[in-house]
């Protein structure tokens, strides 16, 4: 032993001329180069390996302790060697993702240094402490918990399963969730987790009977109902990463009446095993300031792949109309992909690669998400290029003999998607929300590829319509109609985009088409009635809410709405008992407290009519209509003060509202302003000069600063514009000769 010791250092100091330095060097290069466990690998194992070799985790034995260690060391040499482990598929050099796995080469030559020289452990003293695993939150006890109803029994043996648990979101306010961490029963079963986000309990109606037990299946479609909130996170589970983190401002929105999904992915362990899970959720303080949105490239309709074949490729691109950030790149495709390739071309001919995987594997698919965001300009063209191979030499392919394949959401079929989240950024102030342009530039390529694809053409329609095309909403949802004439949904949409495009009739028709094809639901219905109101049709309109109370006695909204025919029809008791039954089914309410303050202005009520409109601006703060009449309220409540700060207010949110000037003048007229309200008089008459009144209440206020010529000439100017105007001709006579 100590020869050999001797012999080696020698060698090692063969290029050294000086003989002082002899006997210093060789114990320095000896210690650094005797690579221990204690010293060098476990700090390794611990980082790159541990979070699934421990005991209860995703990995199949442990690699915790020293022993556990050297019994596997040529194993470890092996796969590292191979870069079978840790799992990490992306090419390095084709996206800096910040979670890679993948170990350096200086580690990977470390093991392989450590097992060559027998694996020896060094002094204990020097390692570090093994991380600690246990089956609780590892953030501390989370807001809330959500648990599966009923647990799951997985079979002893067989093909994978996959499993749909729904979980309801159980509070009645909205809350943003900044962490979630998924907490399997058994997490050794569990391949991998998705949750989804379900906002109108969509598939829970869908499986009314079944969905308590879990319902089979591989990829689910969800409907978002009628407000735009596209997926805008990966809510996308590993055995080894169990917490998700949001990034700072942006936690996700959950609003009472939300499901969660959660879709789990299991494989049968050789024995029956019962599984349930948890969902712990972490609430954020703030709402959300960054709203990013998930993309999907897809190739599906292009995948029907020959038995045999190895190099059958397909391929899908997108342009960008906004600059975007690129935060994450989830890959997918099943057990025949092979090569899966995601890249962008800048407008300026640069490619940047987004991700490269030159050998999939459906079992170690993973959600990546970039060091720094990529940032994209707009005209930016996403692509993507995947390739299968459907041939012997496949080690994954299902089918022996290989069989043709195509689309399909068993795992034997096959897909290929391409899913980025992206932050869209440079957003100009008044702009529209950009990731409806997304959403329309996406679904127009979608169309452009498939034109009968019915949810691009739905959300075509939609997007259209909340960026305020009316016209074009309205030609996207006849042509929907067109090929599917009884689709009651489309119908009613068809309805909301002909009213907003001033087609009252139009809308009226589609409205009462919707409500034939599906008389139970009662948003055309809804629709229809508050159509009527607009265009003054009370009794109508009471006809068709009390109609839907027959369908949907529990709904705020209808109870309000028939407040609001029946005040049309001068009914103010019977108005005033509905919006009080509104607002015991929803107390914030918007229309019933808006109208119920209103009411209690017209009666007389201020002090009542401010609370009641206070509680309608907290839940519309811009709404100009509630400020103007909250003012109205605090000034009758002889609140001037206040009522000045709400107009000032409302004057800074739409500086070109006429009513809002005239209605400052007066109160300030009230409280003995004049000069000012004169000021706001002539602002309200410079923003709309056409209008009597404003003439004859500017002449009331010069007449009162005694300015008699010019009161005249306004009392004038008023009876120009209405020749009849009754006050004007009496405040003109009542005015001294001139
Ligand atoms: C993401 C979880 C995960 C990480 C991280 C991980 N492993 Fe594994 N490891 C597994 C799983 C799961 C298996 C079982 C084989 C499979 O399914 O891929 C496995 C198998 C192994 C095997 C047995 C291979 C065989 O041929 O059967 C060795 C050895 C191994 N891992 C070593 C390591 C080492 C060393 C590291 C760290 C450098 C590591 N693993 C990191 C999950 C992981």
């Amino acid at each position: 032993m100590k020869i050999l010791h001797w012999i080696w250092i020698l060698i090692g100091l063969g290029a050294c001329a000086l003989p002082g330095l002899l006997h210093p060097r060789p114990r320095v290069h000896a210690a650094e180069s005797r690579v221990t466990w204690s010293r060098q690998i476990a700090p390794i194992v611990y980082r790159h390996c541990a979070a699934c070799h421990h005991p209860g985790g995703a990995g199949p034995f442990s690699l915790l302790r020293y022993q556990d260690a050297r019994r596997r060391a040529p194993q470890m040499l092996d796969v590292t060697q191979s870069r079978f482990m840790p799992p990490w598929l992306p090419a390095p050099g084709y996206g800096d993702f910040a979670d890679s796995r993948r170990l350096s080469d200086e580690d990977v030559d470390l093991i392989k240094r450590w097992v060559e020289s027998g694996a020896p452990e060094g002094n204990p003293a020097e390692a570090p402490a093994p991380p600690h695993y246990d089956a609780t939150w590892q953030m501390g006890k989370p807001d809330l918990i959500l648990s599966v109803e009923r647990p799951f029994t997985l079979r002893a043996s067989g093909t994978d399963v996959f499993r749909n648990f729904v979980l309801p979101y159980p509070l009645a306010q909205t809350h943003f969730i900044r962490a979630m961490e998924v907490l399997p029963s058994t997490p050794q079963i569990v391949h991998h987790a998705n949750v989804l986000i379900d906002r109108t309990a969509s598939f829970r109606h869908q499986h009314r009977t079944n969905w308590r037990d879990g319902v089979p299946g591989m990829e689910l479609e969800v409907d978002s109902g009628n407000t735009f909130a596209p997926d805008s996170h990966f809510l996308f589970w590993k055995p080894d990463t169990p917490v998700l983190v949001e990034a700072p401002g942006m936690p996700w929105r959950l609003d009472p009446g939300n499901d969660l999904i959660l879709n789990m992915h299991l494989k049968p362990s050789g024995k029956p095993e019962i599984i349930s899970a948890k969902i712990g959720l972490y609430f954020a303080e703030e709402p959300a300031t960054k709203h990013p949105m998930l993309l999907q490239l897809d190739a599906d309709s292009e995948l029907d792949i020959p038995p045999g074949d190895r190099n059958f490729v397909v391929q899908d691109e997108l342009k960008l109309p906004v600059d975007v950030e690129v935060l994450g790149v989830y890959p997918h495709a099943h057990y025949l992909g092979r090569v899966l390739e995601g890249w962008a071309m800048l407008p300026n001919g640069e490619k940047k690669w987004l991700i490269r995987i030159p050998n999939w594997d459906i079992d170690r698919q993973s959600v990546y998400r970039y060091r720094a965001p990529v940032l994209l300009p707009r005209g930016t063209v996403l692509h993507m290029r995947y390739v299968y191979d459907n041939s012997d030499d496949n080690i994954h392919n299902p089918h022996d003999p290989p069989v043709r394949v195509r689309a399909g959401n068993q795992s034997t079929d096959e897909m290929a998607h391409l899913w980025l989240q992206v932050l869209p950024v440079h957003v100009p102030r008044d702009g529209p929300d950009p990731r409806l342009l997304l959403e329309q530039a996406w679904m127009q390529h979608r169309l452009e590829r498939r034109p009968g694809d019915y949810i691009a053409l739905y959300n075509l329609a939609s997007a259209s319509a909340a960026l305020g095309r009316y016209a074009e909403a309205a030609t996207l949802y006849r042509r929907l109609l067109s090929a599917h004439p009884n689709d009651a949904r489309a119908m009613n949409s068809l309805g909301a985009a002909l009213e907003r495009a001033g087609d009252n009739q139009g809308a009226e028709q589609a409205f009462t088409q919707a409500i034939a094809l599906s008389p139970d639901t009662c948003d055309a219905g809804y629709n229809l009635a508050a159509l009527e109101v607009k265009s003054s049709r009370f009794a109508d309109a009471e006809h068709q809410f009390r109609d839907l109370l027959l369908h949907c006695a529990a709904d705020a909204g209808i109870r309000s709405g028939l407040g609001v025919a029946l005040q049309g029809e001068g009914n103010a008791a019977a108005a005033r008992e509905e919006f009080q039954r509104a607002l015991d089914l929803d107390p914030e309410n918007f229309t019933a407290l808006y109208h119920l303050g209103e009411l209690a202005i017209e009666s007389g009520q201020p002090e009542q009519a401010v609370d009641l409109l206070q509680a309608a601006a907290k839940d519309r703060p811009d709404d100009l209509d509630t400020r103007e009449h909250l003012a109205m309220a605090f000034a009758q409540s002889g609140r001037a003060a206040d009522a000045l700060s709400q107009l000032r207010d409302a004057i800074r949110l739409s500086p070109a509202d006429a009513s809002l000037h005239a209605l400052l003048s007066q109160v300030l007229a009230g409280s003995g302003e004049l000069q000012q309200a004169i000021e706001e008089q002539n602002q309200a008459l410079h923003l709309q000069p056409n209008d009597p009144d404003g003439w004859n209440n500017l002449g009331v206020l010069e007449a009162r600063t005694g300015k008699t010529a010019a009161a005249r000439s306004d009392f004038e100017h008023a009876l120009r514009l209405a020749p009849d105007h009754a006050q004007a001709r009496a405040n003109l006579a009542h005015l001294p000769p001139a």
